[in-house]
């Protein structure tokens, strides 16, 4: 031990005293703004171009994590997206190495996405995946690259001697299977282990310093964070995002949402049949059940959704953010949590899985198949329905878009035999124009410290898959001398590749089975690489980092516009109030606001806000009580006219039940683009009103006006014509 003490202080040259023995490590949380553009750009999640966001209701942050045992070093980053992707883990790494040197590198960071349907997309490199987003966005991808960096630098500052622990329990009315056809497909006896058909296990890791303070906290729940619908517009973390700031507001009282000291990350596992649709799917013109083997009402997809317990999605959101915070409040605090001995290993590979070569468990050798697509995929889940009538469960192909797909590229027949009985709607493995559609390199990791393991995986593991690669884990680490792990599926971890579903699951095609990529053998091929990375790691085996994936930044097409310039209607200036608040309201009420404003998309204010909502102090000064990452704002953002180039932004202030009496005002802030392209910030704010404790007996109450103002800016009147004439002049 001593002579390992010495020889760390020989290659660190600092004195630090980690532990991993007696469960001391060198620890370190940070986090940072990911949000990027906050309008006029496609969100991430449903395949389906209409969502195009035009605000914020919560901030989408990256939050890391660092453990180190003074040998070895990994680094965890939740963030708040649809997932991981390749190019942003690439340029990540990149950054942190001019930083950093060597000490953060692709095989020890690892980025998984929560899943979030509600943030910006354009920002995975391959085709696929641009098409609802028509192209890549750089903001986007920009504002995930800078913050994920920015978090990992803040982690890697506030590095400390501390201790982890772990804990899990059940968590149920959280999700349900939207699949359980394909679900009942897995053998009994195998179905016969479980209660549930998916995991209502939360896992639970805890960072403390060595002097007491609570540093932060990971927990992993399988669940969709599909409570905001496809209709929503307004970026937002979903049920996760929510319940992430309802813990650091917890451990942080007081502090607003995404500024606490306290780091608590709510990230995703094996969450691909999981809902959070708990009502269950159904017929929305008749209001019964939808057919349970397509999810369809009288044979079309689009009347067939799932819908959660609130009255709305926003509730809904609520409620399961909610349930989750209250579980990990639970964990958090569990008296019998299990401290965390033992040393910190990670290793990683990328591997090429178009063409894996698997061994199946009867000793037959076969292959992973190039990236594909089957018909149910374009049916989308009962989470989102499809916007084609495409039925999920198909396994015939339909004419009309087999036609339409192979006056692109023909089918190869051999792909149609691999993937088999998926029948083929995209061969995207075999797309390789404007540029690569779909990435055949995957990531794989695996990280442990002491007896807590992750599995970092590249894409949606359904509960049946997640269940199978854990018990192989297990066994895996037992064989090589260490019993009794607590492994975890970190999701959607470094690459996107779809679905994982069982080789059972895959048979009966449902969106997630036509959405397992690399044909029916997926699942095996990575429960062999896992292995053999689990061994490789234990037995501290070098292995070769794989092949590079490619790095297509150069080549990336966008079809979204930039903002062209923004104005003002006559005798306005940017951050004008076009709306003021009532002077007078009460806790429970929501106040509305309007701006004269410029798109967000000048400057997304990373780390800022677009609004603030202000209470005053005694001594007369204004205190910020809220911004545009919390739950209880929203800031939404109008063009009125494209070609004047106005537009309004709305702020909506829901005052907590619990808001004592005072005066308030409320700020928006922005930046314009002129003619010509100069950017300039600007600010607007309220008049001052009162938050008055109700006696809601009174007359003065009930005679209070209820009726919101008029705010609908003048835009088509005589004046805007000539300050669009006068634009065009200077
Ligand atoms: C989305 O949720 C809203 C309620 O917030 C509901 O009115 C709407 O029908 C839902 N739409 C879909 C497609 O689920
Ligand atoms: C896939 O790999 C196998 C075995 O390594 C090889 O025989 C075969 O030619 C490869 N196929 C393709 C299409 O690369
Ligand atoms: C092994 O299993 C696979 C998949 O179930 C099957 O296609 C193959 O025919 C089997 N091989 C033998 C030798 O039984
Ligand atoms: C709140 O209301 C109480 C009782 O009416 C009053 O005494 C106090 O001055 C008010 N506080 C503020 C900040 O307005
Ligand atoms: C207000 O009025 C309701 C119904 O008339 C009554 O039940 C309640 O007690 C009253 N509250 C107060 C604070 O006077």
């Amino acid at each position: 031990m001593i002579c390992k003490v010495l020889l760390s202080l020989l290659v660190l040259g600092a004195a630090r005293a980690a532990d991993p023995a007696t469960g001391i490590y060198n620890i370190g949380v940070g986090r940072y703004d990911i949000t990027g553009p906050a309008a006029g750009v496609n969100m991430m999640g449903y395949v389906n171009p209409a969502p195009i966001n035009d605000g914020i209701h919560i901030r989408l942050f990256a939050r890391a994590f660092i453990i180190d045992d003074d040998t070895n070093r990994f680094v965890f980053v939740n963030t708040d997206l649809g997932m991981a992707t390749q190019l942003v883990k690439m340029t990540v790494v990149e950054r942190l190495k001019i930083l950093y040197g060597g000490i953060y590198t692709t095989e020890n960071v690892i980025i998984s996405g929560t899943h979030t349907h509600s943030g910006p997309a354009g920002y995975i490199q391959y085709l696929l995946y641009q098409v609802p987003s028509l192209g890549f966005i750089d903001q986007a991808y920009e504002s995930i690259v800078y913050g994920i960096v920015e978090s990992i630098i803040q982690a890697h500052n506030s590095i400390t001697t501390g201790r982890l622990y772990y804990s899990s329990g059940e968590l149920l009315n959280a999700n349900i299977n939207r699949s359980p056809s394909a679900y009942l497909n897995n053998p009994e006896e195998e179905r016969a282990k479980y209660q549930y058909d998916t995991d209502k296990t939360m896992t639970l890791l805890k960072f403390v310093a060595e002097d007491g303070t609570d540093l932060g906290m990971v927990n992993w729940f399988a669940v969709h964070p599909t409570s905001m619908n496809k209709t929503n517009t307004l970026v937002s973390g979903d049920n996760k995002g929510y319940a992430e700031q309802l813990f650091e507001k917890a451990m942080d009282p007081g502090s607003l949402a995404g500024k606490g000291k306290f780091v608590g990350a709510f990230a995703q596992s094996n969450c691909g049949d999981v809902s959070p649709n708990t009502d269950g799917p159904k017929c929305q013109d008749t209001g019964l059940a939808c057919d349970i083997l397509t999810s369809t009402c009288g044979g079309r997809v689009k009347l067939c959704y799932a819908a959660g317990p609130g009255k709305d999605m926003e509730e809904s959101t609520e409620i399961f953010g909610t349930r989750q915070f209250e579980k990990a409040v639970e964990l958090y605090n569990d008296p019998n949590a299990v401290q965390v001995i033992g040393p910190v290993q990670i290793i990683g590979q990328q591997l090429d899985m178009s063409n894996y070569t698997v061994t199946l468990a009867n000793g037959t050798a076969t292959q992973t198949c190039r990236p594909a697509l089957g018909f149910s995929f374009a049916a989308g889940a009962t989470d989102g329905p499809g916007v084609f009538d495409f039925t999920q469960g198909m396994t015939e192909d339909n004419p009309f878009w087999t036609k339409i797909v192979n006056f692109v590229v023909e089918t190869d027949p051999e792909q149609i035999v691999c993937h088999h009985p998926k029948p083929i709607l995209l061969e995207t493995g075999n797309y390789h124009r404007p540029y690569e559609w779909t990435s055949d390199i995957v990531e794989t990791q695996v990280a442990r410290v002491g007896q807590f393991v992750i599995a970092a995986v590249p894409g949606e593991f359904t509960t049946m898959s997640g269940r199978r690669m854990r018990d192989q884990l297990s066994s895996v680490f037992a064989e090589e001398g260490v019993p009794g792990i607590v492994p975890v599926i970190a999701g959607l971890s470094n690459v996107y590749t779809h679905y994982i579903t069982t080789f059972e699951e895959y048979a009966i095609q449902r969106y997630e089975g036509a959405s397992t990529i690399f044909g029916p053998h997926t699942l095996e091929a990575y429960m062999q690489h896992y292995t053999m990375l689990a061994r490789a790691m234990l037995r501290g085996k070098a292995i070769p980092p794989g092949p590079a994936p490619p790095n297509l930044l150069k080549d990336q097409i966008s079809l979204v516009r930039e903002n062209v310039y923004d104005s003002t209607p006559f005798d306005y200036a940017f951050g004008d109030v076009l709306a003021q608040p009532y002077p007078v309201v009460y806790p429970g009420e929501t106040v509305i606001v309007k701006f004269v404003s410029a798109h967000p998309r000048n400057d997304p204010l990373l780390g800022g806000s677009f609004l603030t909502v202000e209470r005053q102090a005694d001594d007369g000064s204004w205190e910020v009580i809220a911004t545009d990452a919390d739950w209880e704002t929203k800031y939404s953002w109008q063009r009125t006219s494209t070609l004047l180039g106005t537009s309004v932004a709305t702020v909506k202030w829901d005052v907590p039940e619990d808001t004592t009496n005072g005066t308030f005002r409320i700020s928006h802030t922005g930046h314009a683009k002129f003619m010509g392209g100069t950017i300039q910030s600007f600010l607007g704010v309220t008049e001052p009103f009162f938050v008055a404790l109700p006696d809601r007996n009174s007359t003065e109450f009930i005679n209070l006006p209820r009726e919101k103002p008029d705010d609908t800016p003048a835009t088509n009147n005589i004046g805007n014509l000539l300050s669009y004439v006068m634009s065009l002049v200077m």
